[in-house]
């Protein structure tokens, strides 16, 4: 039995250990997303009042940190989740104020260039950003000055580099595994381009023991059956794994001023 307090870590995510478990494990979609955020935090400046797009917001939880924990204004950007939803919840979260939902894809945004102090994606960004030209297209979005700060899941060393895809990971992911990248698979894809300097670009500390521990207990806690069969289906690749490849990479990087 993994108890849903496991997912308060004060030591590690003092932030995050503030917010109700059952609420984070019932509004996420990915693995961990404030653990995430409050890491990829630590490699940005985010001051009040700055202007903050959350790219593949999800259920608006990430959202809802930025405005609570950095007082920022968020754009709340999804392309599967209604924005109506997303508006209750900020409601509720009493972030209704500074927190906008927006029903957008990543590839066709409905902002003026120039707009953001900083565009954040937590386990997002590999569905569009690993298009080689995205780089190009997303930092017209940025304000002189501006930060592009993504935390996606990754591998250890590069897939081709180990010679495909294991076996483990084509069962518990797919295909669609060839999105994970290293963050220097990251680091030289930003940085060749000119178009930003690359401020970090690192492995999560302990990614794999904090993907496990969060599937763990979504898969005893979580309200929804899908998430919690899922769950017991990812901690059957993750203990396969034993921490070999799977991880997740944090990148920050700074438009020119
Ligand atoms: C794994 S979920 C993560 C959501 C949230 N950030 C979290 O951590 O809970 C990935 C999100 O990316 C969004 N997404 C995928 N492709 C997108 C695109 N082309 N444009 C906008 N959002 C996209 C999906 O709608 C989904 O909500």
């Amino acid at each position: 039995m993994t108890s849903l307090n496991a997912l308060r870590r004060p030591d590690r995510y003092p932030r995050s250990a503030a917010y109700d478990p059952q609420w984070v494990v019932d509004n996420c979609m990915g693995p961990n997303p404030l653990w995430l955020l409050e890491d990829l935090g630590r490699d940005c400046v985010l001051r009040p009042g700055m202007k903050v797009l959350d790219l593949g917001c999800g259920l608006g939880m990430t959202s809802i940190f930025l405005a609570r924990e950095y007082d920022v204004e968020v754009w709340a950007a999804d392309l599967w989740i209604a924005p109506e939803d997303n508006r209750t919840r900020f409601r509720t979260a009493g972030v209704a104020d500074r927190a906008h939902p927006v029903a957008a894809d990543a590839r066709e945004l409905p902002f003026d260039e120039g707009k953001f102090d900083a565009i954040v994606g937590v386990g997002s960004y590999h569905y569009f950003g690993t298009d080689d030209l995205y780089i190009g297209y997303i930092t017209k979005f940025l304000a002189p000055g501006g930060q592009l700060a993504v935390a996606v899941p990754s591998v250890r060393r590069e897939l081709r580099d180990v010679g495909g895809i294991p076996d483990h990971l084509r069962t518990g992911i797919g295909w669609e595994v060839l999105s994970f990248h290293t963050p220097n698979w990251w680091r030289f894809h930003w940085e060749q381009t000119h178009l930003v300097e690359v401020t970090a670009a690192r492995m999560q500390h302990e990614g794999w023991a904090d993907w496990k521990l969060w599937c763990e207990v979504c898969a005893e806690h979580s309200s929804d059956e899908t998430v919690r069969r899922g769950s017991v289906r990812d901690l059957r690749m993750l203990d396969a794994d034993r921490g070999e490849h799977l991880t997740f990479a944090l990148i920050t990087a700074r438009a020119p001023a």
